[in-house]
Order: C-alpha cells, then structure tokens, then sequence
C-alpha cells in the first residue's frame, strides 16, 4: 500500500488560514538546507533567520542538531535512524509552513530518497531546496565542533561523507558554495531567492 505524507487538513472555521495570512502578512515556505557536516548549514541558517526576521518575515530555524536534543534524541546515525530523523523534521517543518512560517530547515539529509520523501511530506509547492556546498576536505579542515578529529582517532562511526555516504543533490533549486563565498555572501543571495519567491498578502 503507498505510504500517506499528504496531510488533510480540517478547518471547522474555513476562512482561519486567510486570516492567518493577513495576520502574518505572508504564506509559509521550507527552505531545507542540506550539505555535509561542516558546511556551514547551521550559520547560514540562524544569520538568515535573523535577516528574515528584521525584515518583517516570521521566520524559524529547524536546526538537526538542535532537534537532536528533544523529539529525535533517540534517534542516531544509522541509515534507519537518520531517515526517520528527516521524516519527523519534514513533518515538522510541514506543520510550521502551514503555520504561515519561513521555515528554515538546516539538517544532513543525506541520502536523496530521505529528500525526496521531505519533498513529498511538504509538498513542491513552497519548498525549496538549498546545497550548501563545500567539499569533505574543507569540512574536515574546519571541523568546528572537533567531530572529524574524533572520526579520525576511531572515536565516531557512521560519519557522513567518510565512511558513510553524502549523495550531492543532483538538481537543487540553489546552490551556495562556502567554499568560493563568505558566509554573508551565501546569506544575501539566499535571502534574495527567498524573498522574490514569498507570497505576501496583497495589503502587505
Ligand atoms: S542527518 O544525517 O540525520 O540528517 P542531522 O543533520 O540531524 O543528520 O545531524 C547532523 C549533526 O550531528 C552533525 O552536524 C554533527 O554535529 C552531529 N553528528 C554526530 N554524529 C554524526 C555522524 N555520525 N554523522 C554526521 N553527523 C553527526
């Protein structure tokens, strides 16, 4: 039997979405940043948020790691593990965006089918799927969090892009290299695709 990922939404007051918008001022939206461990997911995420926020869009930061300490603290870093980790996040994010939110997702996802079933949780419409590109030698170089140096002494196993796969996104809707780009630069370009892509409610 196919899985269901579509929600049915039922409003017993019809018209609450509307409201909402114009409250808000704007429809919700995912942007759901994938790259390896390093990358720069996180910081782009929160610099963005923050951006976002300033300019009067209601944005909010679903950052893996953060999400790691509550509803997926008992997931790890198996394969298993790691696409009910994207399910719940995708499920989440879902709930946020329907909430009228730009909901900024910064998680791994490493493995083109846990996307594609994030994708089909929160539905093509109003998602956006960024790569944070840098490659697994910069990542390691940067290591800012010391888990590469613990990889490397044996103390971590399943580590994405050493002995576990990444599978760069063959067609993201974006691209940003921190490898060519300050993090400020990826920033600015993303909140420009960002912004021209909302869809604010006509008094806003
Ligand atoms: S995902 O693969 O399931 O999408 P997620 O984005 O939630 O991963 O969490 C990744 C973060 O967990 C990394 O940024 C890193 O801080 C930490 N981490 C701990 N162990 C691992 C591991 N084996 N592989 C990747 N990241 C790990």
């Amino acid at each position: 039997m196919e899985k269901q990922t579509k929600y049915i939404f039922k409003y017993i007051a019809a018209d609450s979405p509307q409201i909402r918008k114009k409250l808000v001022g704007h429809q919700g939206m995912v942007v759901w940043l994938t790259g390896l461990s390093g990358a720069g997911k996180s910081t782009i995420s929160f610099v963005l948020e923050k951006r976002l926020l300033e300019t009067g869009c209601l944005a909010y930061c679903l950052d893996g790691d953060n999400l790691r300490f509550g509803i997926n603290e008992n997931l790890g870093f198996s394969e298993q593990d790691r696409s009910e980790n994207v399910r719940r996040i995708a499920h989440i994010a879902r709930l946020f965006k329907d909430a009228c939110f730009i909901v900024i997702v910064a998680c791994i996802s490493p493995a083109s089918h846990m996307r594609e079933n994030a994708k089909a949780i929160i539905g093509t419409e109003g998602f956006l799927e960024v790569f944070v590109k840098a490659d697994i030698k910069t990542c390691q170089q940067r290591d800012p969090k010391g888990l590469y140096k613990k990889v490397q002494n044996g103390e971590i196993k399943n580590f994405t892009g050493i002995n576990m796969v990444y599978e760069e996104p063959a067609q993201s809707n974006i691209i940003v290299d921190t490898e060519k780009n300050q993090i400020n630069e990826c920033v600015g370009y993303l909140f420009s695709e960002i912004t021209k892509r909302i869809d604010w409610t006509d008094d806003k």
